[in-house]
């Protein structure tokens, strides 16, 4: 049925977003990069003490921001609480790109950058990602001026490239009209941050999540930090509650307990060095990552591996089409013991 109102031209445009949504709650989940422990038990006990009267009210997020703010080393009017990520940077879009305005990204890195910026109507500005700093075309594309806003994930996902601080401030120093966007959400993992630079540079903006190292991801939490005039503005795109109550229980707990997130930050890197080197061991090609995830090549046989190890209960993310060719596939690190699981099926199959 064709509506009275015409679609707008930029979604109609968008192709559709489709990852594998449905059906891995059963599945060894080493897709999406998750935490491969779950969440911490103190997270849980705090949800079910989750009383009528917060289920039932609008949820208050004020004394949350300030333990955040707290938590994270800034003041609570240089903090924004968002529905994810994701919300964070539909926030970002809404308040600095036009239709018609450029967005930069280097790809291939996280779907939502292009999701968002398209939604808005913007142009997209996308080079390819290099391990090697610096990328000519990125930064003469800051120098131009010819985005409003950079979208950098560091580390990048799918690739797992890390960059250094000197490497930032140069991007930075570069975008003297850009708002340079650091998402740094598998910081726990790279331990780089810039979130120290935010009242020094007035185009700094750095997004942080608790769906990684928190194992919050079902509930949907996010940060922006960023100065505290720019955040009064951005607050004005924000609904009242992007933040539920549960979620905001939820964090609370999850901050607090530090010896959870210590467990997954430990279990994950050794996850990553025993994968590292079994990948070694198999002769399977494979990148350096700043991540809890490692990006590896099986060339024409990605697309079958995949599939036989689905069929075993495990779950990879095939990434080859962001890479225009059969081969790329991501892996999220799981525990040691997950880990080994993983590399037995694998190795069974090569
Ligand atoms: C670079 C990057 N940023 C953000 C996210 C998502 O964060 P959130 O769950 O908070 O929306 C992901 C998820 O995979 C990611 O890879």
């Amino acid at each position: 049925m064709k509506p009275p109102v015409p679609i707008r031209a930029a979604v109609e445009k968008m192709r559709a977003y489709n990852p594998p949504l449905e059906g891995r709650t059963k599945k060894l989940r080493l897709d999406f990069n998750e935490n491969p422990i779950g969440c911490s038990p103190k997270v849980r006990q705090a949800l079910a003490k989750l009383t009528s009267a917060e289920i039932c009210s609008y949820p208050e997020q004020e004394t949350v921001r300030r333990q955040m703010a707290r938590h994270f080393g800034v003041r609570p009017d240089e903090l924004l609480l968002t529905n994810g990520t994701d919300e964070a940077l539909h926030v970002i879009v809404s308040t600095f790109v036009e239709p018609g305005d450029g967005v930069l990204l280097v790809e291939p890195t996280y779907a939502m950058y292009r999701f968002y910026a398209e939604l808005a109507g913007a142009r997209i500005c996308a080079p390819r990602y290099t391990a090697e700093f610096p990328w000519a075309e990125a930064l003469r594309l800051l120098a131009s001026g010819a985005a409003r806003v950079f979208f950098l994930p560091n580390p990048n996902s799918p690739t797992g490239n890390l960059l250094a601080l000197p490497e930032i401030r140069r991007i930075l120093g570069s975008a003297k009209q850009t708002m340079v966007v650091i998402d740094e959400a598998y910081f726990e993992f790279s331990g780089v941050t810039v979130i120290p630079w935010i009242r020094r540079h007035a185009n700094l903006i750095v997004t942080r999540t608790f769906s990684k190292t928190a194992g919050l991801a079902g509930l949907r939490l996010g940060c922006i930090f960023v100065n505290r005039e720019l955040a009064a503005s951005m607050r004005k795109s924000q609904s009242p509650y992007p933040v539920n109550a549960a979620a905001l229980v939820a964090a609370e707990a999850a901050m607090r307990d530090r010896a959870f997130i210590a467990r997954t930050v430990r279990e994950v890197k050794a996850g990553r060095q025993q994968l590292e080197r079994g990948l070694a061991r198999l002769g399977v090609r494979h990148f350096p990552s700043g991540g809890n995830f490692v990006l590896v090549y099986f060339a024409d046989r990605a697309k079958k591996i995949v599939a036989a190890l689905d069929r075993k209960g495990i779950l990879l993310r095939d990434r080859s089409s962001d890479f225009g060719g059969e081969g790329y596939v991501r892996i999220t690190v799981g525990t040691p013991a997950q880990t080994s699981r993983l590399l037995r099926e694998l190795e069974a199959l090569l």
